[in-house]
């Protein structure tokens, strides 16, 4: 079969080039521009990164037109529905679903690692009581690398490999002790006959004082949630992992800069923002003025949980979590008014031409708020939630580069639109 190639052609100079056109198992075809600057003498420009495939990568598919999401080939419903969020983080990190014997191991290797070392507990206290828990994680995380020496050589697969397990382990302990500072209760340290989501429930709601039995609902729910956040290829928080990656910084830092990037609200952070959203809506009767609102070019106001870059029909992430939401609220007797708004919301924005034309749906965040309240995580936690569950995606993400034997730093160049050459004129003369 011949290459198949696409021609640039520059028409100020009548010089053209065939790049390649390369094409993956799925997906768009991608152009290989690597050689455009050298050849051509020209940048491409894509602002946000629309049209833009920033790497090569096995590990997760989405196709935004159908709503379609797979984790290492498997759709996201499927694993959502008959995995574990654990069995999902070997996938990732290994490619291929485990063995009972290999998900024992792997399981009792995140269960070791759960702890973390008492010098790090200590970052904790030098935070203000009122800081929010993903600036406590940013530190926090960012801090592993100054005590976890013994696994810090990137070049080395040992050393990859232990790093992911302590991060993977290790997050929904700092989680849980960002929150319980916060509280000013003690921290509790992790049980390991517990599962993943279990553990973690416990390291936030027990105290000395209470024993708390997770009940299996919500740790069944949790783990969903942690499985539908797993990865989403490469998105601005694991776009910013990569990069991070790629000038061979260790990976405590660079998941620390993931949860940077995952913070804010057109992010990660709009889980939060939903609710609070709902919250300042206060009743269904409201609906159609922030409706309006939403559509008004003077107004700043967003539909928090609408819209995704990549989903150009409705989030299939979205549609399990609402389903979630639903058993859960159900199961804990939860009549909760912000439901209504949303659902009175989802109704209006769906039939309304404005989102119908800019095909925006509903995304994961727009009701995982819900479980997560009904669970009794506070709002400034939740994003700390998403941060837990897409960590084993930064970190498969980061590894799979690291091993990319093409992988060199990443260096965007840019459109320069600054003042041109000038002198510099003294002080007194200006
Ligand atoms: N409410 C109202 N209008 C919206 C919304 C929204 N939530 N989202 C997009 N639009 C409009 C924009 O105003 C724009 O209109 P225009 O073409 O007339 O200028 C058009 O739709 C396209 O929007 P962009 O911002 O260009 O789309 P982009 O792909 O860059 O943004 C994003 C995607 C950031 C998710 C956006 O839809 C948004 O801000 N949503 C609300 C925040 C949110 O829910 N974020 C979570 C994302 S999912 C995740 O991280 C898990």
């Amino acid at each position: 079969m011949a290459k198949e190639t696409v021609t640039i052609t520059d028409n100020s100079t009548g010089k053209s080039i065939e790049v390649p056109l390369l094409r993956g198992t799925e997906g768009p075809p991608v152009a290989d521009i690597g050689k455009l600057y050298s050849e051509l003498g020209i940048f491409t420009y894509d602002p946000g990164f629309t049209s833009t495939a920033s790497c090569e990568s096995k590990i997760t598919y989405i196709d935004g037109e159908n709503g379609i999401l797979r984790y290492r080939g498997y759709p996201v419903e499927q694993l959502a529905q008959k995995s574990s969020h654990l069995e999902v983080c070997y996938l990732l990190l290994h490619g291929e679903l485990p063995s009972k014997n290999q998900f024992e191991t792997f399981r009792k290797n995140i269960a070791h690692h759960s702890m973390i070392h008492e010098g790090l507990k200590s970052f904790f206290n030098g935070f203000s009581r009122d800081a929010h828990p993903m600036a406590i994680m940013v530190g926090v995380v960012g801090a592993m690398s100054a005590f976890y020496h013994d696994s810090l050589d990137i070049f080395n697969t040992d050393h990859r490999d232990l790093s992911a397990d302590r991060i993977i382990a290790k997050m929904t302990t700092i989680a849980a002790y960002s929150y319980k500072y916060s509280m000013g209760q003690p921290f509790v340290y992790p049980n390991n006959d517990l599962s993943y989501a279990e553990n973690f429930l416990h390291m936030m709601f027990s105290v000395p004082a209470e024993r708390y039995e997770p009940n299996p609902v919500i740790a069944d729910a949790l783990d969903k949630i942690f499985i539908l956040h797993a990865d989403h290829e490469q998105n601005a928080s694991t776009s910013t992992v990569r990069l991070a990656g790629s000038s061979q910084a260790n990976p405590f830092a660079c998941i620390s800069s993931g949860i940077t990037a995952l913070w804010g609200p057109a992010h990660g952070g709009a889980n939060e923002a939903v609710i609070r959203m709902l919250m300042k809506i206060g009743k269904p009767e409201n609906v159609p003025k922030y409706v309006e609102m939403a559509k008004d070019k003077n107004s700043t106001f967003r539909l928090m949980g609408f819209g995704h870059r990549v989903y150009k029909n409705y989030d299939p992430r979205a549609k399990i979590i609402k389903k979630i939401a639903g058993d859960v609220l159900k199961e804990l007797n939860i009549h909760t008014p912000l439901l209504e708004i949303a659902l009175k919301l989802e109704e209006i924005a769906l039939n309304d031409p404005y989102f119908i034309e800019k095909k925006l749906y509903p995304n994961v965040d727009f009701y995982s708020g819900f479980i997560l309240q009904a669970i009794g995580i506070p709002l400034n936690m939740f994003t700390v939630i998403f941060a837990l569950g897409r960590t084993p995606g930064w970190i498969s993400q980061w590894m799979e580069m690291i091993a990319e034997p093409k992988q060199k730093i990443g260096r965007p160049r840019q459109l320069y639109v600054g003042a041109p050459e000038r002198d510099y004129i003294e002080m007194a003369k200006r």
